[in-house]
């Protein structure tokens, strides 16, 4: 922790409301959801139908979990716009995943959902310290991508001066950031490495930028990267979690006061966490898959949207909402190694222990015969004086080897290269599994 804005006084009422006020809004919301998105999408119809479900049986909460999933099959099933609302006029934007192969997954956005959007990142530059009139450096990619645009109406909406710099060019963002001087970051954590990483090649310390506050996601990251990003670049660093499907970019997001995981903005989204394998709903607290249900969205209202992101819905501490645990992983992301669950998170945690190696990593999983072979790949820090020598990198290497092995319960090899041997990913997520046994 580095430095802390005195707390907003200006939240808006809901956020300081009751549990209860919280839950009967919420209440309010998905019955008019369910009846909207039953009465417009054909899909919806169709799938209620089917589970014999109707709209009118949700008389509370609860009785969400009634009704049948949405995934990214049905999304692709109706390509491109099957699962909109509302006719393609009423539609004043689109976006698009960066889904990886065939068709991408396509979401729109009326003018109500736009300016909701807005108004819910602005909230969460709020909740991060921001406030109007300071100035706001987008460093995330612009395009179909909703990080770019996500984050620049939202800073808008909160008073800010935007400066929409997208990804990449990193020699110039350190030369805008010299120049400009502008007081929050918005950029994934791997691509803030990349900066930091930027600011030292030039001799220059990043400490001393203007820089007071980060806002970042868009991939997961753990709280040792956290205080990793903060020590390096003399920031408050928070977690903005989002996902286009339901939105983009702040669906929760981090209050610096706690910096206790990303509080959901639920007045608009209902979360919930089921069981991956069996479906079931599990109680706050339990970790599972995130699920959200949209509450206002016109244009693609999505019930049940199943994340396939690990975490935990946990208690309100700063606002009136709950919030969810740093996202531990994408169950698809998750590797099955000789039977050990192992995310790669878990060994990101475990190599910023040493305060040699930086936060640059690559696991590549491969097969050999009938065993999977896991072999982590990481650097040293920018040395600061003269270069590690090829043994120490290799004492090193022995040391997170054998940590990895007591923590995780894995067998790994590790290599400890040189600063600058893995590929930074300039414009986007940072890729940390290569997985070569699909090959
Ligand atoms: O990544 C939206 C976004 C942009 C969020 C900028 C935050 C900042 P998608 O490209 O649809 O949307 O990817 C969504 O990214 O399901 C998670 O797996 C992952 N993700 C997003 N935010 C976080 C986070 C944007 N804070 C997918 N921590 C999600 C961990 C995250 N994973």
């Amino acid at each position: 922790m580095v430095m802390i804005r005195p707390a907003a006084n200006d939240l808006e009422p809901i956020e300081r409301a009751s549990r209860d006020e919280v839950a009967a809004l919420q209440l309010q919301r998905l019955k008019a959801t369910l009846q909207y998105a039953y009465g417009n999408v054909p899909h919806y119809r169709k799938s209620f139908d089917e589970k014999g479900v109707h709209p009118s049986d949700c008389k509370q909460l609860g009785d969400l979990a009634k009704f049948p999933f949405t995934s990214k099959k049905d999304l692709r099933d109706n390509y491109p716009f099957g699962m909109f609302a509302v006719p393609r006029d009423k539609v004043a934007r689109l976006h698009a995943s960066s889904g990886t192969t065939g068709k991408p997954t396509v979401v729109g956005y009326t003018k109500n959902d736009i300016d909701t959007w807005a108004n819910l990142v602005a909230r969460s530059i709020r909740a991060a310290g921001g406030r109007a009139g300071d100035m706001v450096h987008v460093g995330y990619g612009y395009g179909l991508f909703t990080g770019g645009l996500g984050a620049h109406y939202g800073a808008e909406r909160a008073g800010c001066t935007v400066v929409p710099v997208s990804g990449g060019q990193t020699e110039k963002q350190v030369q805008l950031i010299q120049d400009f001087k502008p007081d929050i970051i918005m950029c994934t954590p791997s691509y803030m490495q990349v900066i930091i990483e930027e600011f030292v090649r030039e001799g220059l310390n990043p400490a001393d930028s203007s820089l007071k506050i980060g806002i970042f996601g868009a991939e997961p990251w753990t709280d040792a990267m956290r205080r990793d990003i903060e020590l390096q670049a003399g920031l408050d660093a928070v977690d903005i979690y989002g996902l286009s499907e339901v939105m983009g970019p702040g669906v929760a997001s981090e209050c610096v006061e706690s910096k206790d995981g990303p509080v959901i903005w639920e007045d608009y989204f209902y979360p919930e966490i089921i069981d991956p394998v069996t479906g079931e709903v599990l109680p706050d607290g339990k970790e599972g898959e995130l699920v959200f249900t949209t509450l206002t969205k016109e244009a693609l209202p999505i019930i049940r949207w199943r994340t396939h992101d690990i975490s935990r819905l946990l208690p309100p501490t700063s606002r009136a909402f709950r919030r969810m645990g740093k996202i531990v992983g994408r169950s698809d992301d998750m590797l099955i190694i000789r039977g050990v669950n192992m995310f790669p998170t878990q060994i990101e945690e475990i190599l910023l222990q040493h305060t040699m190696l930086s936060g640059h990593y690559q696991i590549r999983v491969s097969r050999e015969g009938l065993l999977d072979q896991v072999e982590v790949l990481c650097e040293v820090q920018p040395p600061l004086v003269g270069d590690v020598s090829e043994e120490r990198r290799g004492e090193i290497a022995i040391w997170l080897q054998h940590r990895i092995k007591t923590m995780v319960g894995v067998s790994t090899s590790v290599s400890v290269l040189p600063q600058g041997s893995i590929e930074r990913t300039l414009t986007g997520k940072a890729r940390r599994v290569i997985d070569l046994r699909a090959r």
